[in-house]
């Protein structure tokens, strides 16, 4: 039996089991093996959350959020309990949401990664669960203070749940394939704004004098759509709104809003974009919210409200293939979503693709084409890095039991992953696979996915039966084999002709010092990533006296410039890695330039000690629980 056989027929068992023992409806998908999900201590096919509803006090002072959590359950008949993820917050008291009545519950033990299993007792009848709660220190949620944010007068809280993150604030299955509704209703101090990752409004307040009087706001959302619960997300602060366009606008704090709204003049755009190419948008609105620098992602697909770093903003739209690539999660992630980690590629490889796609459509081809080329190269890197093309991590679904999701955080995901669906359109035609991509993300909207199905769904759609077909794809190889398949489309060795020609004359001494001015950001960044690492101090010289790349505004460049400089001990460009470091947090740029620094040890160890002394306070807990590991301070 194929395994897209098994899977119709645990549907089929599903639905056909008598109602006394009624498993709990639960996408047929959660019942194969493929889709149990090692970094969840849920057992949904007993019970599970199928909305969750948030009363939550922000607090500061305290650096807390305290409330409830209402969780609406599925579960068999016959199930005792029903077991939530929880890494660290505190629970007061469980109740029947119904009845009122107690509920015991009890923490199991886990591990220093996934957290503790919570087990709740269930009743016989009970369907509706209010779990009383204080979420302090909890490793989702920064609190800056302040003198942290762009407009130091009022303090800023935001979230990050992806992957496993949430259960430190959100008392629920913390699963990617359990999806859940979700409403919150947010109390925040004062002058704040509270937004989140779902549709929402300010309460008026006219709720009695205690809240006007407390300077309290209060803010209620709603997601009507099931969400992988990675998705919840918030972000508190002094806030303002911009408009883009009719269904895109823009959040952030007042003194960073004209800059952002002006880098981000191409999102309604993007979005009558993608629609065209993967099938209707089906969010209601696209904003986004830009963060304080200590953001540690890029950028964050939250649903309704992309999550975005504020280092993408360089004052000519050239780091806005970001944009493209978070609203394309609206489809790729967001609808169709990984049923689990270790097929995180489904996510952040169709996503790849995709944005490249949009990136075609709104700039020029060429612009996608030299993506696609730097990607390559990252692809290469990537492959090095997991121990050459026979790495077991080279896989596009890998294995990740007992071990963190973040594991599989790497660009073999996103560019192995893009670079399987560029072969299976070139192999097709556009004119077969887009048609083939927007019916994956119908069939599967709202749902979760997995590699198999996936491979499932290509056989289906696009093979049909034509054996020479399945012969050249080589699915299985893509897919479940290491390294990179035979029938990868070829690195496009024209995309940057001009700038290869310079590296090349760079080897011998001399520097495009006229081109460059003309050069894209994507050029400069080839150019910069394609000198050979080993550089001698006037070659460095040379390139900093040419380019001025200390001063560059583009954190992308000065990341590529900073990498070179490290590696080859250029002092002239401390102060700047200095500024650097100290001035935003994001784990992209900041781990890889701490830990080359940190293992060299004369020279680069003394230089990260005194960066990560100053900057460790303004750094989000994700990066400094990893920095912290290199033993600086
Ligand atoms: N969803 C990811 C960010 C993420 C992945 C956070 C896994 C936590 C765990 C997001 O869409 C992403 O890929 N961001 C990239 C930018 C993108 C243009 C490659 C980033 O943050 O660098
Ligand atoms: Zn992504």
């Amino acid at each position: 039996m194929t395994r897209f056989a098994i899977l119709l027929a645990s549907a089929l068992v599903l639905a056909a089991a008598p109602a006394a023992h009624a498993a709990p409806p639960v996408a047929p998908v959660l019942a194969t093996a493929d889709a149990v999900d090692p970094h969840s201590f849920a057992r949904p096919l007993e019970a599970r959350v199928t909305n969750v509803a948030l009363d939550l006090d922000v607090d500061f002072a305290r650096q807390s959020i305290a409330g409830s959590a209402t969780l609406d359950i599925a579960r068999r008949p016959n199930a005792r309990e029903i077991v939530l993820d929880s890494k660290g917050y505190e629970v007061t008291r469980v109740n029947d949401a119904a009845t009122g009545a107690p509920l015991p519950f009890r923490l199991g033990t886990g591990t220093a990664e996934l957290g503790r299993p919570l087990a709740i007792t269930l009743r016989p009848g009970t369907r509706r669960i209010r779990v009383g709660y204080v979420a302090r220190n909890a490793e989702a949620l920064q609190w800056l203070t302040p003198a942290q944010t762009a407009g130091k007068r009022q303090p800023f809280l935001f979230s990050q749940g992806q992957s496993i993150f949430n259960r430190s604030w959100i008392p629920t299955q913390d699963s990617p394939g359990i999806r859940q509704t979700w409403s919150a209703r947010i109390r925040v101090p004062g002058p704040l704004t509270a937004v989140m990752s779902a549709p929402g409004q300010r309460v008026a307040a006219t709720s009695g004098p205690a809240n006007a009087a407390s300077g309290q706001r209060t803010f209620t959302f709603r997601m009507d759509e099931p969400v992988a619960p990675y998705l919840i997300a918030i972000a508190v602060g002094d806030l303002q709104f911009q408009s883009l366009g009719e269904r895109t606008g823009v959040w952030a704090e007042p003194v960073t809003l004209p800059a952002a709204a002006r880098e981000l003049e191409d999102t309604e755009k993007m979005v009558a974009t993608a629609e065209r190419l993967f099938g209707k948008y089906r969010w209601g609105r696209y904003d986004m919210i830009v963060l304080p620098p200590s953001f540690p992602f890029g950028g964050m697909e939250n649903p309704t409200l992309t999550f975005l770093t504020p280092t993408f903003i360089a004052g000519d739209k050239s780091l806005t293939s970001l944009i493209a690539h978070e609203l394309a999660h609206s489809w790729s992630g967001n609808l169709a979503t990984n049923a689990t980690w270790a097929d995180f590629w489904l996510n952040e490889g169709t996503t790849t693709y995709a944005e490249r796609r949009i990136i075609e459509e709104v700039y020029r081809p060429r612009v996608a084409r030299q993506q696609v080329a730097l990607g390559i190269d990252a692809l290469g890197q990537a492959i090095t890095d997991a121990g050459g093309p026979t790495g077991a991590d080279t896989r596009l679904a890998i294995d990740l039991k007992g071990r963190s999701p973040d594991e599989g955080l790497t660009d073999i995901a996103y560019e192995k992953g893009a670079a399987f669906l560029r072969m299976l359109e070139s192999q097709v035609g556009r004119q077969r696979f887009d048609p083939f991509l927007r019916g994956w993300f119908d069939r599967h909207a709202f749902q979760p996915v997995t590699s198999a199905m996936f491979l499932a769904d290509v056989r289906r759609e696009l093979v049909r039966g034509d054996a020479a077909l399945e012969q050249r794809l080589q699915l299985d190889r893509w897919v479940y084999g290491t390294g990179i398949p035979a029938n990868a489309l070829p690195a496009d060795a024209q995309a940057f002709a001009e700038v290869d020609r310079a590296v090349t004359a760079a080897a011998g001494g001399a520097l495009p010092s006229a081109a460059w001015s003309g050069w894209t950001t994507d050029e400069r960044l080839r150019f910069l990533t394609r000198l050979p690492r080993q550089q001698s101090r006037d070659g460095l010289d040379a390139l900093e006296r040419t380019f001025r790349l200390n001063e560059t505004g583009n954190n992308e460049l000065l990341f590529a410039w900073l990498s070179l400089a490290v590696a080859n001990r250029y002092d002239p460009a401390v102060p700047a890695l200095e500024r650097f470091l100290t001035s935003q947090g994001r784990r992209k740029f900041v781990r890889p330039l701490m830990k080359t620094l940190a293992d060299d040890k004369a020279w680069g160890r003394p230089i990260a000690v005194r960066a990560y002394r100053r900057a460790r306070p303004g750094y989000h807990p994700l990066v400094t629980g990893e920095l912290d590991k290199l033993g600086l301070l």
